[in-house]
């Protein structure tokens, strides 16, 4: 009898895990009947970057034609800004779309992809969605462990995948450990450097990565306007890489991946510094409350180099979590990320994350009032 098409999906395509989305405010609301407030997926609580908007709308009325295919003017922009060549850029739906081209373009069977324990979980999904076999490397004290993922390359070993600053646990590793990291990797094996969150990162010795790169060619450096720009809506990212790799990364991506709006509305967020300036102050100071509630209230956060926080909070963090929830907060729990005892809070604004504390006091008083929810 001829096969369905459910038996003809490969075995490793089977076997991938589905990417969680934080819940949907409406529905957590609807469900509920309450007031939310998300705090679950990394995004920007100040909105998107107010000329990136105004940029937008000015073309919205084109949107009977197609956009610029080789999105030119915004690959300009972003080669002088990082002093490289246009050739050496690719702008995508989303950084999510360079991970996974990466991979496409190198990987297949008999190949690895290494990664780290407990990080960005579509590194994995890319790695494997690609025909290849996936390596993680445990963390150490929540950072990735740069020396043991040194070791860990082998010649079959392809594509390496890093986020600096790290998703979920908001660590960041230094230049010096980076530059001592990469004189252990072959010039045949790609090293994606996601860097998502690099604005938010305030240590002072994060890797001078664009001049790495201008020294060795293997090196992808993911950027998003997803995060600083606040315009993850919007899906569009670029990546900084050989021209080689872009081209072929280009051969494989969908015609007409970035939409004229949003590639008129990055060309305008790169200029607004003054947002994004706000952004970053209003994190920091938002980041550093967070941080110190949460301690004061008996959990145990991470320091973060993101605009979220890392939770140690115990066997009951998905407990708590869902306790939460019916409080009207949306947080991340991240059993699905590998951290059954951990919680993501993503920073809000000062009016949201005063609710999120009164919410957790609220909790967390519940909980010692009743034994009964510990055994959970
Ligand atoms: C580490 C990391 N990389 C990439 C992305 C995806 O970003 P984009 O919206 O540009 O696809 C995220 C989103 O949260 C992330 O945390």
């Amino acid at each position: 009898m001829a096969k369905t098409i459910e038996e003809l999906i490969p075995d490793y395509l089977r076997g991938l895990p589905v990417y969680v989305p934080g819940k949907p405010i409406e529905e957590v609301e609807r469900e509920l009947k309450i007031h939310a407030v998300k705090l679950a997926s990394n995004e920007n609580p100040l909105g998107p970057s107010p000329k990136g908007m105004e940029a937008a709308r000015k073309v919205l009325n084109d949107s009977n034609r197609y956009p610029d295919g080789g999105t030119l003017r915004l690959r300009e922009k972003i080669a002088a800004l990082h002093e490289v060549s246009p050739d050496e850029i690719f702008i995508g739906l989303g950084s999510s779309e360079l991970i996974d081209l990466a991979a496409r373009v190198l990987l297949g069977p008999g190949t690895i992809g290494l990664t780290s324990e407990g990080t960005y979980p579509p590194f994995s999904t890319a790695i494997r969605a690609n025909g290849g076999a996936v390596e993680h490397v445990p963390m150490c004290a929540f950072a990735y462990d740069l020396p043991e993922m040194a070791h860990a390359i082998t010649n079959t070993t392809r594509i390496l995948y890093l986020a600096n600053p790290n998703n979920p646990t908001g660590t960041a590793f230094g230049g010096e450990d980076f530059e001592r990291f990469l004189s252990h990797v072959a010039s045949d094996t790609l090293v994606v450097l996601d860097e998502a969150y690099i604005h938010y990162a305030e240590r002072p010795d994060m890797p001078q990565s664009v001049e790495l790169f201008r020294e060795r060619k293997n090196l992808l450096i993911l950027r998003t306007f997803s995060k600083v720009y606040g315009m993850a809506g919007m899906r569009i990212g670029y990546g900084i890489g050989a021209a080689a790799l872009v081209s072929a990364m280009n051969k494989l991506r969908t015609p007409f991946n970035v939409s004229g709006v949003a590639q008129a509305a990055a060309l305008a967020a790169l200029d607004d510094h003054e947002h994004v300036k706000q952004c970053i102050e209003a994190n920091r100071a938002e980041r550093r409350r967070i941080t110190e509630e949460v301690a004061r209230l008996g959990l145990k956060p991470v320091k973060s180099e993101t605009n979220f926080v890392f939770v140690e909070a115990g066997p009951e963090a998905k407990a708590i979590c869902e306790e939460w929830l019916r409080e009207g907060v949306i947080v991340r729990p991240l059993g699905w990320m590998g951290f059954p005892e951990a919680i993501r809070i993503s920073v809000g604004t000062k009016e949201e994350n005063d609710k999120l504390f009164v919410a957790l006091g609220r909790v967390l008083a519940k909980r010692k009032g009743k034994p009964e929810l510990t055994a959970r």
